[in-house]
């Protein structure tokens, strides 16, 4: 959730720091602080708020800033303690000679701060962070060796963690330690570099080092050495990082998010190409480490996931059970760690990630791959936890995304759900049909259909400016799109904080319906096929208790129009496709709305991009 930076190098290392943060700063983001490494001694800087407030601080602090070199960065999203600059990172020990960021969370914190206040050291701060700190200096103390130091004292921690750490007495180096939550060392040439997440330093290296838990390393200018569990030197290799510095550029728009909507075109398009080569040929799926004999085993599918990748989940229950006939259970993986899930051999687990760093979903993983399932994991980022741990791996490639609101993530889930679904019925019956030629079909209409919607925004920004003022919204559909109701309330309440409930339209009577006048906005997710006359009669229940409606269709039969209030037309589609149209309305909705109120889109409060803590 946090992100960390180091640098050992030439260049200045504040220049490095703050432009690494600021690459970072979509992860989390209440306050941020930076250690310099000079001439002689480190000091720190921290400002509560945005990154913006470290910047000024270290622009009235120019001497450490031209001549330090070497320094550790940290942008944090408060877990223990406010996000106050006595919380932010680095953090230190009594005498202040040792320096440390950290990103996770010490769950035996408590004790640890027992047994070090009883050795004499003294708290500042609130956060467990601090308790690391003291922890470390105490095994420098012993060893006076800032590695054995390190190596011995994250034996006594517990729970996740990315450490780096200087010390006044060892310049020239930055020691490192990591357990469940991401650290990667960047290769440069006189030069290396430490992040949590591979943006921080796309900018100066290609190629990267990817610790792995349990390790450990000590990163000078010219060497980098890794050490594995029993604190033996180890080899990792250099892998090749696949972005490019361009991808984290807003390209003119005003926002991330809004950038990343308009990708989404050039997301499905993408994709498409690469894995649907004709209606008549199958899906290429070779990720996909199943045949057809494994597939004819597997009895239960069930996907796990968080947030809006738990959504595009929900769709793929849909499309999974229509064509591969496989019953599937949908859980948001928070829930899943904590009861008796029956997995064996012969159940398929689903992960869903855009960030493939989501703590939940790495444990629900593991739980089930202890248990014998074939996990396939269907995430944004290929170097991330999850991919390490999956039996299949099928990447979807959306680029980047750093705006906190998943967007074109979700696009790019739902297309690799709908080309698994494809492939595992022609795995499992091997025979070509209809309906799958159908739906291939649309899949190929569908980039020029989402362009087409992104094409005519006026009328969904003019809705937008007409319900900005509304404190409360309902979203209702019914099936596949049940999904797209939930994600569309999501989108609002995560970057307008407007309270928005997404609900299946049957259950509107159930009790939701209590809430409704002429103050709840009720919004309709409306598309031909089976259940389309359905919840134009949930509308009209919401109409007779003067609830201001608005219609996301694909049709309206003239007869019908007068019931709305507000009509936004999506391009034709069948109602298996169009899950991944309407969702566009959506976000342009909630992003229009949140724009009108003057909202921090790309960066909404108390949120943080990747959710690496349980
Ligand atoms: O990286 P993940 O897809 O695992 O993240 C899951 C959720 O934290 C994420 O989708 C979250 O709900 C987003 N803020 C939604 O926009």
């Amino acid at each position: 959730m946090c992100g960390i930076i180091g640098y050992i190098g030439d260049k200045k290392a504040s220049d490095v720091l703050i432009s690494g943060l600021s690459h970072l700063e979509y992860r989390g983001y209440d306050s941020s602080g930076v250690a310099l490494f000079g001439e002689k001694d480190i000091e720190i800087y921290k400002a509560q708020g945005k990154l913006i407030n470290l910047i000024h601080v270290l622009n009235s602090k120019k001497e450490i800033c031209t001549s330090s070199h070497m320094g550790i960065g940290h942008i944090r999203w408060a877990t223990h303690g406010m996000p106050t600059e006595i919380n932010a990172h680095p953090h230190t020990c009594n005498c202040e000679n040792l320096t440390l960021v950290h990103n996770g969370i010490i769950e035996n914190y408590q004790e640890l701060k027992q047994e070090l206040q009883m050795l004499g050291c003294k708290f500042k701060s609130q956060t467990d962070t601090e308790v690391a700190a003291h922890l470390i200096a105490q095994e420098y103390g012993k060893t006076q060796d800032l590695l054995k130091a390190m190596q011995n004292a994250v034996k006594k921690i517990q729970g996740a963690f990315a450490f780096c750490a200087m010390h006044k007495h060892e310049p020239n180096k930055i020691v490192i330690a990591k357990r469940n939550a991401p650290l990667i060392v960047g290769v440069g040439i006189g030069e290396n570099f430490i992040a949590s997440d591979v943006p921080a330093i796309i900018e100066y290296t290609k190629k990267a080092i990817y610790l792995s838990d349990y390790q450990t390393g000590v990163v000078t200018k010219n060497d980098i050495k890794i050490y594995d569990k029993e604190d033996k030197l180890t080899a990792n290799k250099i892998e090749f990082l696949p972005y490019e510095a361009l991808a984290i550029s807003k390209m003119g728009y005003k926002h991330f998010m809004l950038k990343e909507i308009y990708e989404q075109s050039d997301v499905a398009r993408n994709i498409l190409a690469q894995k649907l080569v004709s209606q008549n040929e199958n899906i290429k799926l070779d990720e996909l480490k199943l045949d057809g004999n494994n597939i004819k085993k597997i009895t239960r599918v069930q996907i796990i996931a968080c947030g809006t990748s738990l959504h595009a989940g929900m769709v793929g229950k849909y499309i999974i059970e229509k064509f591969a006939k496989i019953p599937t259970d949908v859980e948001a993986s928070s829930e899943y760690i904590y009861r008796d899930t029956i997995v064996d051999e012969n159940t398929l687990v689903i992960g869903i990630s855009q960030s493939g760093e989501t703590a939940d979903t790495i444990t629900a993983i593991k739980q089930a791959k202890e248990q014998g399932a074939h996990v396939a994991i269907i995430t944004n980022r290929v170097d991330s936890t999850m991919a390490r741990l999956a039996d299949s791996l099928l990447p979807v490639n959306a680029g980047i995304e750093v705006s906190v609101a998943a967007t074109k993530s979700y696009m790019a889930q739902l297309i690799s759900l709908y080309l698994l679904a494809i492939r595992l019925r022609e795995l499992k019956f091997d025979f070509k049909d209809i309906e799958i030629i159908k739906l291939k079909q649309e899949l190929f209409e569908l980039p020029t259909k989402i362009e087409e919607l992104l094409g005519h925004s006026e009328k969904i920004q003019k809705v937008a400016k007409k319900y900005s003022s509304y404190k409360n919204f309902i979203f209702i559909a019914r099936g596949i799109n049940f999904p797209s109701a939930l994600e569309g309330a999501l989108k609002l309440k995560e970057i307008s904080y407007i309270n928005a409930t997404g609900y299946s339209a049957g259950e509107l009577k159930h009790g939701p319906i209590a809430m409704l006048d002429e103050n709840m906005p009720v919004l309709a997710i409306l598309n031909t096929g089976v259940v389309y006359d359905k919840v134009l009669s949930n509308c009209e229940e919401a109409r007779a208790r003067q609830a201001k409606l608005i219609a996301v269709t694909n049709y309206i039969a003239p007869k019908d129009e007068n019931l709305f209030d507000d009509v936004i037309m999506v391009p034709f589609g069948s109602d298996l496709i169009s899950p991944a149209l309407n969702i566009v309305v959506l976000q342009l909705l909630a992003y229009f709305i949140a724009e009108y109120l003057g909202k921090d889109v790309d960066q909404p409060r108390n949120l943080a991009k990747s959710v690496t803590v349980e």
